[in-house]
């Protein structure tokens, strides 16, 4: 049951600010040897291992030649493009119209859905992924599905029905009216139920005619605590379509902002060309921007400028994000590496602590939910996942040959992927242990 007592042993990092903000000894916490304790679900005590911290008649997990790590926060990601993840030779625009919406029509059968689904959180949680921001489609039962998924696992999980009105499929559209009913009856049904949170999900501007911009702003007025994610400047071609469809607005995301949808828990999806103004609007507004490097590079929409947008004078909430299908992997690992090569090409150097903290507790805050996940701290949920620092022979090999954690880290962000995750707790459950035979997952 949740509430029996569980204790964990192993090396473990956790992160309680911002490196981008702080320095290291302000911000990171590593022991070498820890003991983590678990009562209901959460994190009970987070310290050096200590026998007698250990309640009678519980026998901690014990992790070697591991690193137990708070669980991975994906920012942004489409579950229903899992089956047509790796589609070639297109941009955004054309991307979109090949293979996303004929994809997505698919789900006009709820058992496509269900199925979909079902794979999604396989994949995450293998991944080490415990809570993501997620867009559905425009089916609501395709949002049913999802939240049934991870309500099995117990996962912290933020998703919403996409709205889109205009510039797709005739099946793919819903209108102003429609896509606010459908919208207002699951976040009735799912909005604070269990650990699963609702997100208005307007698909991006192009797709929206500005009465569903409108009804996305007045569901956000309506309701306490709803998330809104959308996607922002991702491609050349996309933000000159958006300045032809909204010629009275100053910028893409001033869209956004005229329909009340740039507040907290506002997460926009990529942000590649924006401006100065857009940055510090985001900062004012307490809205996040996910970067997804893996997406980015695929289609070829830009390099984000994470070192600005973290600007200690005006720092924006980042976080990370795969953006499966345009995105090529659902590894944060593997989204880790590549976020490094895209500052490379910019000139600057994303280390390692700052990469694991975008990854972790930077997501967290992205969603602000940094007071239940994120973190390895008394009170918030017990959600981790324990890396393998010998998943692989070259694994092995090199970090053997590691001379700080900081090495450590950066080798896994660099030659990790899901092969480096051994196991993943969901709430105080070992939901994932790559060592199960025959199935690795609990559900
Ligand atoms: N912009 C609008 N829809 C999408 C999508 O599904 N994926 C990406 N990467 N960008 C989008
Ligand atoms: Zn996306």
């Amino acid at each position: 049951s949740p509430s029996r007592p569980r204790a964990i042993r192993g090396p473990a990092i956790s992160f309680s600010g911002s490196p981008f903000l702080a320095p290291a000894e302000a911000c990171f916490v590593h022991h070498p040897d820890a003991l983590i304790l678990i009562e209901g679900g959460r994190i009970a005590a987070f310290g050096p291992y200590d026998p007698a911290r250990v309640p009678a008649g519980v026998v901690p997990v014990h992790y070697e030649a591991a690193l137990i790590a708070p669980g991975f926060v994906d920012a942004h990601v489409h579950y229903p493009q899992v089956g047509m993840i790796g589609a070639y030779g297109e941009q955004l625009l054309a991307w979109l119209d090949r293979y996303t919406f004929p994809a997505e029509l698919a789900f006009a059968d709820p058992a496509h859905a269900q199925a979909a689904a079902a794979l999604f959180f396989r994949e995450i949680l293998a991944a080490g992924t415990t809570s993501a921001a997620v867009y559905c489609t425009v089916h609501p039962h395709s949002v049913e599905a999802f939240f049934a998924e991870s309500e099995r696992f117990n996962t912290r999980m933020v998703a919403g029905k996409v709205l889109m009105d205009r510039h797709a499929p005739e099946a793919l559209r819903d209108d102003a009216e429609r896509g606010y009913a459908e919208s207002l009856a699951l976040i009735r049904r799912w909005h604070g139920r269990g650990r699963q949170h609702y997100a208005v999900t307007p698909r991006f501007a192009p797709s929206c005619t500005e009465a569903q911009l409108d009804a996305a702003g007045a569901l956000l007025r309506e309701h306490h605590n709803l998330f809104l994610q959308t996607h922002l400047a991702e491609n050349p071609a996309e933000v000159a379509w958006v300045r032809d469809l909204f010629p009275a607005r100053s910028s893409y995301l001033d869209v956004y902002a005229h329909a009340g949808l740039v507040g907290r828990r506002s997460v926009f999806g990529h942000a590649i060309h924006v401006e100065e103004a857009d940055f510090c609007t985001c900062h004012a507004a307490g809205a996040a921007l996910a970067h997804c490097p893996t997406s980015n590079l695929f289609l070829g929409s830009g390099l984000f400028r994470l070192f600005d947008a973290l600007d200690p004078r005006r720092p924006v909430r980042v976080g990370l994000g795969t953006d499966v299908g345009a995105g090529t992997s659902l590894s944060p690992l593997r989204t880790l590496g590549e976020a490094y090569k895209v500052a490379a090409l910019r000139g600057t150097a994303l280390d390692a602590l700052k990469g694991f903290y975008l990854a972790t507790l930077g997501g967290a805050e992205a969603l602000h939910l940094e007071d239940r996940i994120g973190r390895l701290a008394p009170g918030h949920d017990a959600d981790l996942c324990v890396l393998d620092l010998a998943a692989t022979p070259l694994l092995a090999h090199r970090t053997a040959r590691c001379e700080s954690i900081e090495e450590v880290l950066f080798v896994l962000m660099t030659l990790g992927d899901e092969r480096a995750v051994r196991a993943t707790w969901v709430a105080g459950e070992c939901v994932y242990d790559a060592a199960r035979t025959p199935d690795p997952f609990r559900y």
